[in-house]
C-alpha cells in the first residue's frame, strides 16, 4: 500500500476526518476530507459525526476545532513552528484595556486569534463574514482585531465606528502586496482582473477589481467570464482553484500577484506526518474548559448569522 492508501485505511478504521485550509501544500489537498477557508471549516468542524478531527492548518484554526468538538479529538499533525503569528497579536490584555476604554463599544475579533482572547470577545468573524457580523450588532462602536487590513475592508462595508485592536496588527504574508505589484500585473495581463484578500493593504484592495475571502475567491474564479484572474493571496490558493475549475471542467490562467506570498506556518504539513498523527493519535489540541465554554459563546454567534 502506497502511503495515501494507508491513510486513507488508517483514516476509515478511526472514523477520523481530514479537513485543510486553502493555503496547505497539494498533498494535503489531495488527501483532504475537506479544504477550505475559516469559515467553511469552523462549519465543518461543528457538523462532522467523526471521531476524530486531523487538522491540517495551523495553530488557531485546530484550537477553533477543539472549541467547537470539545468532546471528540482533535489532532494537528505538526505542533511546532504552526503558530499564526497575527493570532498572537491580539492577546486578552490588549482587548481587557480597549474595553476599558470603551465600554460601550462591542469586541468583534477575527478567527485568526488565540482561544483566551475569543473567551473575552462578543463574537468572531471570517474574512468571510466580518461584515455581516458587525453589523448584526445595534452598537455603533466596534473594538476590532487583530488585523487593521480587514478592519479597513468592514470600515468601508459599515457605518458603524470601528476602532482597531492593537494599531498596527496584520499577516507578514498579505503585507508583502504593494500597490506596485497590482499596477504591474494589471500592466503584463490587460485582459486580467485582480482579486484581493482583505488581510492585502488598502492600497491594494482599492486597486483590486474584487476583495474576497479565500472561500469567495473560489467562487468569483468559477463565475467570472475572465480568462485571467490575478491571485493576491497565498500562493497555494492557486492549488484549491485550479482542483475547483478542473471540477468544473473549466481552465482558466492564475497567476499570482507575487510569488513569494508563502505562509510558513501553512506549510509543516506532509503525508508522512498526516500518517504518523493517525497512527499514533498526537499530537493533540487540549484547551481549559472554561476558555472552552467562553470562546464557543462567541464562534457560535457568527455562526448562527
Ligand atoms: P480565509 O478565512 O479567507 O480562509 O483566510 C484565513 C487566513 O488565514 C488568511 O490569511
Ligand atoms: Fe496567519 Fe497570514 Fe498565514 Fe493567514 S496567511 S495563517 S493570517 S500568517
Amino acid at each position: 500500500m502506497d502511503i495515501i492508501e494507508r491513510i486513507n485505511t488508517i483514516k476509515k478504521e478511526k472514523n477520523a476526518i481530514i479537513l485543510a485550509h486553502n493555503y496547505q501544500p497539494e498533498e494535503i489537498q489531495n488527501i483532504a476530507d475537506f479544504v477550505g477557508d475559516s469559515l467553511e471549516l469552523c462549519i465543518i468542524a461543528k457538523e462532522t459525526t467523526a471521531d476524530i478531527i486531523v487538522f491540517c492548518g495551523v495553530d488557531f484554526m485546530a484550537e477553533t476545532a477543539k472549541i467547537l468538538n470539545k468532546d471528540k479529538k482533535v489532532l494537528i499533525p505538526e505542533i511546532k513552528d504552526v503558530e499564526c503569528p497575527m493570532a498572537h497579536q491580539l492577546p486578552p490584555k490588549i482587548i481587557l484595556d480597549a474595553k476599558k476604554e470603551h465600554p460601550n463599544a462591542k469586541v468583534v475579533i477575527y478567527v485568526n486569534t488565540l482561544a483566551s482572547a475569543k473567551a473575552i470577545a462578543d463574537s468572531t468573524c471570517t474574512s468571510a463574514n466580518a461584515d455581516k457580523v458587525i453589523n448584526s450588532f445595534e452598537e455603533d462602536k466596534i473594538l476590532f482585531g487583530p488585523d487593521n487590513n480587514l478592519g479597513y475592508f468592514v470600515s468601508k462595508r459599515t457605518d458603524k465606528e470601528i476602532i482597531c485592536i492593537p494599531k498596527d496588527g496584520g499577516c507578514y504574508v498579505h503585507q508583502k502586496f504593494k500597490k506596485e505589484d497590482v499596477i504591474a500585473a494589471k500592466k503584463q495581463y490587460p485582459n486580467a482582473v485582480c482579486i484581493a484578500h482583505p488581510e492585502c493593504a488598502p492600497e491594494v484592495q482599492d486597486l483590486a477589481d474584487a476583495v474576497l475571502s479565500t472561500g469567495g475567491m473560489v467562487k468569483f474564479v468559477l463565475e467570472t467570464p475572465a480568462e485571467e484572474i490575478i491571485i493576491g493571496t497565498e500562493c497555494d490558493m492557486i492549488v484549491r482553484l485550479n482542483h475547483e475549475l478542473k471540477k468544473a471542467g473549466k481552465t482558466k490562467k492564475l497567476i499570482p500577484l507575487r510569488k513569494d506570498a508563502i505562509c510558513d506556518p501553512m506549510k509543516q504539513m506532509t503525508l508522512e506526518k498526516v500518517e504518523k498523527c493517525l497512527i499514533n493519535e498526537e499530537y493533540e489540541i487540549t484547551l481549559d474548559e472554561e476558555v472552552i465554554e467562553q470562546a464557543k459563546k462567541s464562534i457560535e454567534r457568527m455562526l448562527n448569522i
